[in-house]
């Protein structure tokens, strides 16, 4: 088939990728010019993991372009892939979507308008009836939500867990389905608004384990449980399964906090207190918090004091930054009057932490430092000569907001090593 995808960032580069290996013909669109100037010349702008040999593999299959005429011209679908980030009011920004629903040009025979992007339950009613008014009853419209995670995007979207499809009419979303064809998993086929409930209602439900395991986590210190045997024991329970019990300092990240929010939203816009996903929410906030009041009891007031942050991606595999705790970590340390230095192997912070020293490695971030957090789990901060960072650091304090490291190895070095929820 024809595919056009509108957006060239995480979900739809990754999507034109995907469909181009299933032997589609794609047209990447964008308004960023820089983005597609560089995708033309085989640069890719942001880093995935396996992104750059698909799209090179699949070059024939693959162009990119900011002109919509261009990208629409005989295809069978358009992917809508734009993003959709929060208002001030938490409500999502839908104003990309709507600029892509009001460019679509008159197109003759019948085409398939599918959304990926993370929209509020309604959104596709809404665009339905643009549709109508603009006069292109032709256009078919899916709701097709994406569930891949940054880091792993190319594997999920070829092995996904599931497929969901909801449409309007049967043969559009008929359409979509042989679009997947080549890819082995069940289907879910249904109306649009219980397609676009399934990815918010999905995202809710993982917010809701990492807060839960947070809580526990949080219990577990109080108590001197160890939350990693804890989440051990609860994981191997069917019923529950392993996956989001790993405790931290809370989820960030370019989805998981936008649509929590946009979900409690919807609900509250609707007359519905969703008191549970309040204080899930809630709890996240808090979680990053608890990290200076760990680094305080061990060194006292941080005004002065020289704090380390390794790993500033909003998690491993990605280069985004969008809503990492990482941010409000070095706010809230920069506002004690702490200096703050700070590395990722990946992401490029400059542009995202000010007031803060960008180091070129780990090592460098930990020259004097007193404490160090680590905030993203990197393997790259796991295998870290830990020996040599004890020498470059002035104090020994470290904070592991993702329990990476081996508390008795680092112990045996002359840390004083805090995790989230293990016995001090
Ligand atoms: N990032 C993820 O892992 C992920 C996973 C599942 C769902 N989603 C959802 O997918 C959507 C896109 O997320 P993302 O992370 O890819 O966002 P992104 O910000 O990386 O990419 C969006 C792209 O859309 C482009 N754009 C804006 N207006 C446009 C227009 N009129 N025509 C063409 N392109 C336009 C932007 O320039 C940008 O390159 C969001 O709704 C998000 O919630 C994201």
């Amino acid at each position: 088939m024809k595919v056009a995808v509108f957006g060239a960032g995480y979900v739809g580069l990754v999507t034109g990728a995907c469909l181009a290996e299933l032997g589609h013909d794609v047209v990447v669109r964008d308004v960023v010019e820089d983005k597609i100037d560089s995708l033309r010349a085989g640069r890719v702008p942001i880093h995935e993991e396996g992104l750059d040999e698909l799209l090179q593999r699949n070059r024939a299959r693959l162009a990119f372009t900011t002109d919509v005429g261009e990208a629409v011209a005989g295809a069978d679908v358009v992917y809508i892939a734009v993003g959709t980030p929060p208002t001030y009011s938490g409500d999502a920004d839908l104003s990309a979507v709507w600029t892509v629903v009001d460019e679509l040009p008159q197109v003759s025979g019948r085409i398939v308008v599918a959304m990926k992007s993370t929209v509020p339950v309604g959104t596709g009613r809404a665009v339905r009836h643009r549709l109508d008014d603009r006069g292109l009853a032709n256009v078919g419209y899916v709701s097709n939500p994406e569930f891949t995670a940054e880091g792993t995007a190319v594997r999920d979207f070829l092995e996904p867990d599931r497929i969901v499809i909801g449409a309007f009419e049967l043969v559009d979303g008929d359409v979509i389905a042989k679009l997947h064809e080549g890819i082995a998993a069940p289907i879910v086929r249904c109306d649009v608004p219980s397609a676009e409930m399934v990815k918010l209602a999905a995202n809710a439900a993982l917010v809701t384990r990492i807060s839960f395991i947070n809580e526990i986590a949080n219990v577990c210190e109080a108590t001197g449980a160890d939350v990693t045997t804890v989440a051990e024991g609860i994981g191997l329970d069917r019923r529950i399964g392993p996956s989001f019990l790993r405790a931290g300092i809370g989820y960030g990240g370019s989805c998981f906090p936008k649509d929590s929010l946009a979900l409690k939203q919807l609900a509250a816009n609707s007359g519905y207190n969703f008191q549970l996903l309040n204080a899930v929410i809630e709890v996240n906030e808090l979680q990053k918090r608890r990290v200076i009041g760990k680094l305080e009891r061990r060194l006292g007031p941080l005004r002065g004091k020289r704090i380390a942050l390794l790993g500033l991606a909003f998690k491993p595999g990605t280069d985004d930054m969008r809503e990492a705790p990482s941010l409000v970590l070095a706010g809230r340390l920069l506002s004690e009057g702490a200096e703050v230095a700070a590395w990722d192997p990946i992401a490029d912070a400059t542009a995202h932490l000010h007031g803060v020293a960008v180091a070129g490695s780990a090592l460098e971030a930990l020259d004097g430092a007193d404490g160090v957090v680590i905030v993203t789990e990197w393997p790259e901060i796991r295998e870290l000569d830990w020996a040599e960072a004890s020498k470059r650091m002035r104090g020994n304090v470290v904070v592991d907001g993702r329990n990476l490291l081996d508390p008795a190895a680092l112990r045996s070095l002359g840390f004083v090593y805090e995790g989230i929820g293990r016995p001090v």
